[in-house]
């Protein structure tokens, strides 16, 4: 009976489109902007690696148990939930996963599009000649200067929200499909071209070292910049949970969005092949941009531990300084705009899809309520970086930027993959899971069901124990 479900919001036109998509939706801010601040933030190699093996163990086997679970529901999270918790004759009380989902998107909507907004307004300052031959100084100073003024910051968050609202209110099908087809292989084509300008560095080996030489030492300690600028570190399990909720975060894994793409996924496509694209496509949009911002970092004496700020602080002093950087610059900004603008669409999607699907709200009403909530929320980001910076509006040492960002990333988003797993491992039969993934009891499907039931669900409750100091 579940097999013939069909989306009522429409499909991918083909398993490529699919494939695009979810690329569109893993590449984003995550890669080029979280992945090198916080490997900086966490001593480099070692954390690399953690990160990498989440990828692995957690990430690929969540990725395809969300694939499936939303291919099998063809619905909203929400309503995907309660339909299978009817098929597979489950307890209620799983249909709260798919708004948990939702109300996490809420969350990292409204950070997301602040920091999309930075990346937008650093198109027109790259295009307006900002940074030719600036300093490393120079380009600090403009970076503080603009997250200072609220203002401005305001205006392009509400840019990038309306922008994000746009394409939603259309179909993810009409306007999404076309775009990301070729903004995704321009931004790998561009970060190449980053790379090698950074080859060109004396620093190019050193950045590569912070890198890729794993030293176990720091990622047992987390090192942030004290007032005065000087790095000060501590022991602390966080590290380790900061990977794992990174490896969440970078493939959009934990709150619905790649079930919701993955209920407009036509039903002749493989689920693990798809899987393998994305995920293959995402860590290496992150490595690459790790391997062009280290090397600047390192050549001019900044700190890898700058925090957000960090690629806005490194990149246009490359840009200033190479050849046509100018040009280079500018086109790099845009095509990190469009790669947020397509992540931002997916955060939102299943939201809009539930009230399409419950509230009979037409898709631009429905993105117009979402991305309004998510605007407003995001307000405190907005002055995170200063009307509100300063410790009496700070919890825990945290600014609402930190307290969004943590919780969502470290905390929603791994607890959402956590049962995700188990509900596809534990609750969901063995013949639907093979069914839907179409692999018959091959060594594969085997893999996968061992990963999902036993090994990813363990990694995460290990994580979290770790980093309340239990082990
Ligand atoms: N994966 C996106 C990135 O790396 O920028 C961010 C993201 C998108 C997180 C969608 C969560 C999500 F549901
Ligand atoms: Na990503």
């Amino acid at each position: 009976m579940s097999e013939q479900r069909s989306s009522i919001h429409g499909q991918w036109s083909s398993r490529l489109i699919f494939i695009l998509a979810a690329v569109g939706s893993a590449v984003g801010l995550g890669n080029i902007w979280k992945f090198p601040y916080i490997t900086g933030e966490n001593g480099g190699g070692a954390f690399v690696l953690i990160y990498l093996c989440c990828i692995a163990l957690i990430g690929i086997p969540i990725m395809m148990a969300e694939v499936l679970i939303g291919r099998r529901g063809r619905q909203s999270p929400i309503n995907t939930m309660r339909a299978l918790v009817k098929d597979e004759a489950a307890h209620p009380a799983w249909s709260l996963l798919g708004w948990g989902g939702v109300i996490t998107g809420f969350f990292i909507l409204s950070y997301y599009s602040v920091i999309g907004g930075w990346a937008l307004a650093y198109v027109f300052h790259t295009a307006a000649g900002f940074f030719s031959g600036a300093s490393a100084d120079q380009v600090g100073t403009l970076f503080k200067d603009f997250v200072g003024a609220p203002e401005s910051v305001l205006a392009w968050h509400t840019i990038f929200m309306v922008m994000t609202m746009v394409v939603v209110a259309r179909g993810v099908q009409g306007g999404l499909e076309k775009a990301v087809t070729f903004l995704m292989p321009a931004l790998f084509l561009l970060l190449l071209i980053l790379v090698a300008y950074a080859m060109t560095l004396g620093a190019f080996g050193k950045g590569l070292d912070f890198l890729f030489s794993p030293d176990f030492g720091k990622v047992f300690y987390h090192c942030e910049l004290d007032a005065a600028g000087a790095e000060v570190c501590r022991f602390s399990g966080e590290p380790i949970l900061i990977a794992l909720g990174h490896a969440f975060f970078t493939l959009s894994l934990g709150m619905g969005a790649i079930m919701v793409y993955g209920s407009y996924m036509p039903g002749d496509a493989s689920i693990g092949r798809a899987t393998l694209v994305i995920v293959i496509a995402d860590t290496a949009v992150a490595l690459l941009a790790g391997m062009a911002i280290f090397p600047i970092v390192f050549a001019n004496g900044l700190q890898p531990a700058a925090g957000p700020g960090l690629i806005f602080q490194t990149l246009p002093i490359a840009f200033g300084a190479m050849p046509f950087g100018q040009f280079f610059g500018t086109l790099f900004f845009v095509l990190l705009v469009f790669a947020a603008w397509s992540s931002a669409i997916s955060i939102i999607e299943p939201a809009v899809a539930w009230l399409v699907e419950n509230h009979g709200l037409g898709r631009i009403s429905a993105s117009v309520v979402v991305g309004f909530l998510a605007w407003f929320l995001g307000l405190g980001t907005v002055f995170s970086f200063n009307l509100m910076s300063g410790e009496k509006f700070q919890l825990f040492g945290k600014t609402i930027f930190d307290l969004f960002d943590y919780l969502t990333a470290n905390i929603l988003l791994p607890l959402g993959g956590f049962f995700i797993a188990i509900f596809a491992g534990w609750i969901m039969s063995r013949a639907s899971t093979r069914d839907e993934l179409q692999a018959g009891e091959s060594i594969g499907y085997r893999v996968w069901r061992f990963l999902v039931r036993y090994i990813s669900p363990l990694l995460v409750v290990i994580v979290f124990l770790h980093a309340i100091g239990v082990i």
